[in-house]
């Protein structure tokens, strides 16, 4: 069996050096593209691959016809939005995901952002503190719940908002529940977004929603950019000059927010969430051992599509 990793931002070498390990004790090749720039190198290197390990990859129809002998692909990370599910199933591939295995790190690049954010990009004027303001979090998976723990470190009160997880199970992790998404924006000084990409999120973060932070809110986004419309949230910080957007994916319109709302704007260059050794290795080794335990004992948990 053969199982490439493609991934145009490598993982650390020690997660790499973690996936040789699980597919060398399983008596497989291991092979690797990493920081390819042309779709064409990733075309050639699927087509004669059992099993495929990637990041923020697509993997849509074209790769999918490329990779005759593919059976599985694992995305290493939680968002899965990058590959086209339906074409996956239609060439008999099994596409799985890793849930819960880069959450912590996304979760503290939260913070890293809040910070640089509420202290004013480190300009040396005065900021303010997180201490006692309200976090709004915008669906409670396991990113949200890491978000949550560590809020509480900063000693903020924390709330959660989740279409699929119900008040009373928020309300266990010891996390007060809003009614709706409307009430979390209305009611919290900071929102981040934890929102998966799906045809009923795609630019539900719109002028209306974020409009109802209260003066001096933060949007912050780990999760999506296509969650986001732009349009509308530019309209908005252009009407409200006391919002500040966070965000660790750089928007279509990175350079009109960047020139209109400089000092409230921040776009990390490259997507940093997830770009820890840790949970390179939680996520590269984790899908490393799917793959295994799928095409040697079908095992499909995490299945997706
Ligand atoms: C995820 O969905 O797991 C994160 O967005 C991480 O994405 P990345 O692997 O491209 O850094």
């Amino acid at each position: 069996m053969k199982v490439l990793v493609a991934t145009e931002k490598p993982f650390s070498k020690i997660a790499v050096d973690g996936i040789k390990a699980v597919t060398d004790a399983a008596g497989y090749e291991l092979v690797l593209l990493e920081k390819y720039t042309e779709k064409k190198q990733f075309l050639d290197a699927v087509a004669d691959v059992d099993a495929l390990i990637i990041r923020s990859d697509k993997v849509d129809a074209e790769v999918l016809d490329a990779a005759k002998n593919l059976k599985i692909v694992v995305r290493a990370g939680a968002g899965y939005d990058n590959i086209d599910l339906a074409a996956a199933t239609a060439h008999n591939v099994v596409a799985m995901n890793t849930p819960g295995q880069n959450a912590n790190s996304v979760a503290e690049l939260v913070f890293g952002l809040l910070v640089y954010g509420v202290r004013n990009f480190f300009n040396g004027t005065s900021g303010t503190e997180l201490l006692g303001k309200k976090l709004g979090i915008l669906a409670f998976g396991n990113v949200g719940r890491n978000v949550a723990r560590v809020a509480k470190g900063f000693g903020m009160e924390v709330v959660a908002y989740d279409a699929f997880c119900p008040a009373e199970a928020i309300e266990a992790a010891g996390v007060k529940a809003a009614k709706n998404q409307e009430e979390l924006f209305e009611t919290c000084d900071i929102v981040s977004l934890h929102i998966p990409a799906t045809p009923e999120t795609k630019q539900s973060i719109n002028y209306d929603l974020v409009g109802k932070l209260k003066k001096g809110g933060i949007l912050v986004n780990t999760a999506r950019k296509e969650v986001i419309d732009e349009a509308g949230l530019i309209k908005l910080m252009e009407e409200r000059t006391d919002l500040k957007y966070l965000t660790d994916i750089k928007p279509d319109a990175d350079a009109e927010f960047a020139e209109k709302f400089a000092g409230r704007y921040f776009a990390t260059p490259k997507k940093m969430g997830a770009q820890t050794a840790e949970a390179n290795v939680n996520a590269g080794i984790a899908a490393a051992n799917q793959i295994v335990g799928f095409l040697r004992d079908g095992i499909t948990k995490f299945k997706v599509n």
